[in-house]
C-alpha cells in the first residue's frame, strides 16, 4: 500500500490553524481526490505552548525537527513575509521536500530564486493560495498559455474593498481602517493593503504566470489608499460610480503596465458590489474573449481549501 503523504506546516496562525483542521475533518474526502492518504506529520510556530483551534496536531518551535523528517514530503509555508520564510523554504527544497505557500510577497520578490531551487531540486514550488485565496486564479494564468492577455483587472485586497465601501456609508477613512483590523481582514502591518503593496505582490504573479516571464512588484505602480475623502466617495456615488481599489495590467504591443490605486467603477458592476474580502478577477483576452472570477479572497478556511488544492495536485503527481 502507498505510504501516506506527509505534510508539515511552518506556521500555524489563522491559514496553518484552518489547514490543520480540515487535513482533521475531512480525512476520506482528500484521501479520494488526492488518490492517497494525507498526514499531517506536524507543525511549527513561534510560540508552540499558545492555545490554538488546531487540532491534536503536534506543535514545535524548530522548523528543521520538520525539514529534517523522513516523513515529510510537502512543506506548507504559511509563516508569511520574508524571513525566516525564504529561508526555510529554500532549505526545503534542498532536503528534497515539494513545497506549497500562501507567502504572495515572498514569491513575487523572490519568484526566480524560488522557481530555480524547486527546478534544481526536482520537486513543486506551488502558490495557488497567494492570490486570491480560493479562487482558482493561479491555475487559471496557467491555464491560459495559448492567448494573448490584453487587460487584467480586478479587486486584489479586502482590507481596501472594504474602506471604500465603508466610506460609501459615512465612515471616516480610519474608523474604517480599524473597523478592518477589528474584523481580520487587515494584514498585520496596514501599510501593506492601504499602500497597495498586498495586491503588487498578487499583480505581480498574475502577470508573471500570464507571460511566462517573472514581472516584478516593484514594476507595480502604486498610489496609496490614504488620500481618499468622503467628497471624493460622494462625487462618484453622484454619478452612479464607486469608487474601488482596483489593481491592472494593461498588456500592451511593448511593455505591460502595472498599476494599482483609486478608480471609478460603475456602482452596479461586480467590483462596485463587493463589500469586503470579496475578490474579482477579470482577465480579456484575445482568443478567449473575457473571462470573471469571482470569490472569496480572504480569510482561513478559503486559504486553507486552496493550500490543500495545491498539496492534492502534489500527491496526484506520484510524490
Ligand atoms: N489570513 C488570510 O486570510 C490569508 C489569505 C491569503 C494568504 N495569506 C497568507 O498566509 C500566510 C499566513 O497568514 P496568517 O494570516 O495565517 O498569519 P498569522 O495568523 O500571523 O500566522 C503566522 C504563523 O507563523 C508563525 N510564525 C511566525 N514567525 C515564525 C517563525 N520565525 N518561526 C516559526 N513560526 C513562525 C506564528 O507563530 P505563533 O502562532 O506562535 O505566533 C503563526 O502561527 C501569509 O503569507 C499571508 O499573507 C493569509
Amino acid at each position: 500500500m502507498t505510504r501516506p503523504l506527509g505534510v508539515a506546516l511552518l506556521g500555524l496562525g489563522t491559514v496553518g490553524s484552518a489547514v490543520a483542521r480540515a487535513m482533521g475533518d475531512r480525512e476520506k474526502r482528500l484521501a479520494a481526490t488526492a488518490g492517497r492518504a494525507l498526514r499531517l506529520v506536524g507543525a511549527c510556530a513561534r510560540d508552540p505552548g499558545k492555545p490554538r483551534d488546531a487540532g491534536g496536531v503536534p506543535v514545535t518551535a524548530d522548523p528543521f525537527a520538520l525539514l529534517d523528517d523522513p516523513e515529510v514530503d510537502v512543506v506548507v509555508e504559511v509563516i508569511g513575509g520574508m524571513e525566516p520564510a525564504r529561508d526555510l523554504q529554500l532549505a526545503a527544497f534542498e532536503r528534497g521536500k515539494h513545497v506549497v505557500t500562501a507567502n504572495k510577497e515572498l514569491v513575487a520578490r523572490e519568484w526566480r530564486q524560488l522557481h530555480e531551487a524547486a527546478r534544481l531540486a526536482k520537486r513543486e514550488l506551488r502558490f495557488e493560495a497567494a492570490v486570491g485565496a480560493a479562487i482558482p486564479v493561479v491555475a487559471a494564468a496557467r491555464a491560459l498559455g495559448a492567448v494573448r492577455p490584453r487587460v487584467l483587472s480586478g479587486l486584489l485586497n479586502g482590507t481596501t474593498t472594504y474602506i471604500c465601501s465603508r466610506m460609501e456609508e459615512g465612515a471616516a477613512f480610519d474608523a474604517a481602517l480599524a473597523e478592518a483590523q477589528a474584523k481580520g481582514y487587515a494584514e498585520a502591518d496596514p501599510s501593506a493593503d492601504v499602500d497597495g503593496w498586498d495586491p503588487a505582490y498578487k499583480l505581480s504573479i498574475l502577470v508573471s504566470l500570464l507571460e511566462g516571464r517573472w514581472f516584478p512588484p516593484d514594476g507595480v505602480r502604486r498610489s496609496s489608499l490614504r488620500s481618499l475623502t468622503l467628497e471624493q466617495v460622494a462625487e462618484a456615488a453622484a454619478r452612479g460610480s464607486a469608487v474601488r481599489y482596483l489593481a491592472v495590467a494593461d498588456f500592451g504591443e511593448r511593455a505591460t503596465k502595472a498599476r494599482v490605486g483609486i478608480e471609478e467603477v460603475r456602482a452596479s458592476s461586480l467590483e462596485g458590489q463587493a463589500t469586503g474580502p470579496t475578490n474579482v478577477v477579470r482577465l480579456e483576452t484575445d482568443l478567449a474573449g473575457t473571462l470573471t472570477f469571482v470569490g472569496p479572497g480572504a480569510g482561513g478556511n478559503a486559504t486553507a481549501a486552496a493550500i490543500l488544492g495545491d498539496v492534492i495536485a502534489i500527491a496526484q503527481r506520484g510524490a
